[in-house]
């Protein structure tokens, strides 16, 4: 266990990196970002595509280039380079939103965590209720909120359901993206964290690292899963 440990802690940063939120924005999901290896859109979309990209027309965030932790890994994750989510995005890309002052998000289009209004510039004080302590009305809210993100599609995630190499399908030109609906969001960038890593047909996928669990990494990243589902019920 600590030695699993040990390739968790050199992986969490990267998944922790303010543009690694995603799957994949919708916007980024096509042919042209996906060879361009740059996702980068406009927060306010105009006539001319890229001149408000990542918020720039507002100074909300600048397109720019990936900052990936590429130090070697450790002796117990023997298979380099044959993962996607080794040094994330940079599989798919290497230019993303860089989000100035209290702003973030894939295109630089919300507020961290604690801030909220126009210019992210009001704090938020969140109040959390313990689920036992609400009255039955306040919990058939919860419960319907709930059951809306479950029946919902995600208005601006969408995943990749193929590895890199064939995520332009078999023609080369059909990027291999699914809906998904905003609560389910959740359970398949869980998975994405924990799942095996694919060596080939025929040969038995490796599962003796776990990227989220069983580490250090635990902690931080299943936080992050609890307040990005908290911004979203909001
Ligand atoms: C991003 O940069 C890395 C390192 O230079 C490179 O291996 C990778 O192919 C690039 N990715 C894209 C999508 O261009
Ligand atoms: C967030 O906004 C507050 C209020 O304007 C400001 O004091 C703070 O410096 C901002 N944080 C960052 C990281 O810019
Ligand atoms: C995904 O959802 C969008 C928006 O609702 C829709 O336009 C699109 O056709 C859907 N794509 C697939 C593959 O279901």
């Amino acid at each position: 266990m600590a030695m699993r440990g040990h390739l968790v802690w050199l992986l969490w940063p990267l998944l922790l990196l303010p543009q690694g939120h995603a799957q994949f924005p919708r916007e980024c999901a096509t042919l042209d970002a996906l060879r361009r290896g740059e996702c980068c859109p406009d927060l306010n979309p105009g006539p001319e595509p890229g001149t408000d990209s990542c918020g720039s027309s507002t100074g909300r965030g600048r397109c720019d280039v990936v900052t990936a932790d590429f130090r070697p890994h450790g002796p117990q994750y023997p298979h380099d380079g044959r993962d996607d989510r080794e040094a994330w995005p940079t599989r798919f890309f290497n230019r993303t939103c860089h989000c100035n002052g209290n702003f973030s998000g894939y295109n630089c289009g919300k507020c961290k965590p604690g801030w909220r209004g126009s210019s992210c510039d009001q704090r938020v004080l969140t109040v959390r209720r313990n689920l036992l302590d609400l009255s039955k009305e306040e919990r058939d809210r919860f419960i319907r909120a709930l059951d809306v993100a479950k029946r919902t599609i995600h208005p601006h995630l969408v995943i990749a359901t193929r590895r890199s190499e064939e995520l332009l399908g078999t023609d080369g030109n059909t990027p291999q993206f699914e809906n998904i609906s905003i609560y389910n969001y959740f359970v398949w960038s869980h998975y994405y964290s924990v799942k095996k890593t694919f060596l080939g047909e025929g040969q038995e996928s490796f599962g003796a690292v776990d990227f989220s669990h069983e580490g250090p990494a635990f902690l931080t990243w299943h936080r992050y899963h609890l307040l990005q589902l908290e911004k979203d019920m909001q």
